[in-house]
């Protein structure tokens, strides 16, 4: 039989400017946070365990049955996870309480924050580790420094994945053999979600104020930054039959429509009753209070701050409480200045 070939990996890697560094640690508490490098022509930010696997990653080999739930982070990802592992397995609701979301997908890069530095940085925080079962601790330390390409390489079909990944890093083949669902949601309610996320995480220690993080994030000096690039690569690639792409102000809006175009995609088909039950399943209220896809079992590792949630707000439009008049008209600018080239356009916005 003839061995598949390996591609190698088209990008270059580039260290950050001691400038950006600077910028980063200055809001940052612990080390891990300026660990990074761009990768590509677009420059994406990724922590530097995710240059060992960036290869494997690009060349991983698919299967038709795959699912990808894709997503610049904090867009809804977990919330479509959800939505399309309940459609695939014919609404086994048991099993998806049974099961942690976090177990039923595989976090493709999540290697990539827990490579030694990141590790190091966890340990050596000033995380109170009292209570916390150490044995467990590095079990699970074990399993999220793994590259995902191992885990799924003898997982049985069909394969779940989580990804932030922007298209252009994982393999080029992969609209031609798995599916991709793709949200994107309104960047400025990205930014506000990812600063609060980046205050609930322990690990990473964010320590600097609202204004400070939305200078990182439009200046693309944030994890997987450049923004709009990242959406910009899905949206090109709509009308693709393999890939479908949504707004979480989509689903925000009308969770039923969202429902019947994600069913279609998969092949699936659900009467009233199922739908209502989904819905209800998928409600913001219900979602923040089932531990099966809302995170809190991570609390027991210490890994998050008492006064965040990873369900949060779940709202379209709450960048409003966030913004100053400097950060609207910047943010106005940022986001006309990205859409010229693109007929991107998000539902929320009349920019
Ligand atoms: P907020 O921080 O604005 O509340 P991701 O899963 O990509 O990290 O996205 C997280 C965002 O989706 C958070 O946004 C979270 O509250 C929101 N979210 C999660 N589940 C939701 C649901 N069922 N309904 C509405 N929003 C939800």
């Amino acid at each position: 039989m003839e061995e598949p070939s390996i591609l190698p990996f088209p990008y270059q890697f580039k260290e950050i400017s001691d400038e950006e560094k600077s910028i980063i640690k200055r809001v940052y508490n612990a080390p891990i946070a300026s660990e990074c490098v761009r990768v590509g022509p677009k420059g994406y930010i990724v922590y530097k365990p995710y240059i060992n696997d960036a290869e494997n990653i690009y060349n991983m080999p698919l299967r038709p049955t795959d699912v990808f739930v894709a997503s610049y982070q904090r867009s809804g990802t977990t919330w479509t996870q959800e939505l399309v592992w309940l459609l695939v397995n014919d609404l086994d609701y048991s099993t998806a309480a049974a099961i942690p979301l976090t177990a039923r997908y595989q976090f493709l890069e999540i290697f990539m924050y827990f490579g030694e530095e990141g590790q190091d940085s966890y340990l050596n925080s000033s995380i109170n580790m009292a209570n916390v079962d150490m044995n467990k601790l590095f079990e699970i330390m074990k399993l999220w420094s793994t590259p995902a390409t191992q885990l799924l390489a003898n997982a049985p079909s069909p394969r779940f994945v989580k990804t932030h990944l922007p298209l252009t890093l994982l393999s080029p083949k992969i609209l031609e053999t798995a599916k991709v669902v793709y949200v994107a949601r309104d960047p400025r309610d990205v930014v506000v979600s990812c600063y609060h996320h980046a205050r609930l995480l322990t690990v990473t220690a964010y320590s600097g104020t609202f204004k400070e993080f939305w200078n990182l994030f439009h200046k693309s000096l944030f994890t997987l930054t450049p923004y709009f690039e990242h959406v910009k690569e899905a949206w090109d690639k709509r009308h693709n039959p393999n890939l479908l792409f949504l707004f979480y102000e989509e689903l925000s809006k009308d969770l039923p429509t969202v429902i019947h175009r994600v069913a279609d995609f998969l092949g699936k088909q659900l009467d009233d009753d199922q739908m209502a039950k989904l819905c209800d399943h998928l409600s913001f209220k219900n979602f923040k209070n089932n531990i099966s896809v809302n995170y809190e079992d991570l609390r027991e590792f210490g890994l998050m701050d008492e006064n965040e949630t990873f369900v949060r707000k779940g709202k379209v439009g709450g960048w409003r409480d966030y913004f100053d008049e400097d950060m609207t008209q910047q943010a106005d600018q940022w986001i006309n200045d990205n859409l010229q080239d693109t007929d991107l356009r998000f539902p929320s916005t009349n920019l």
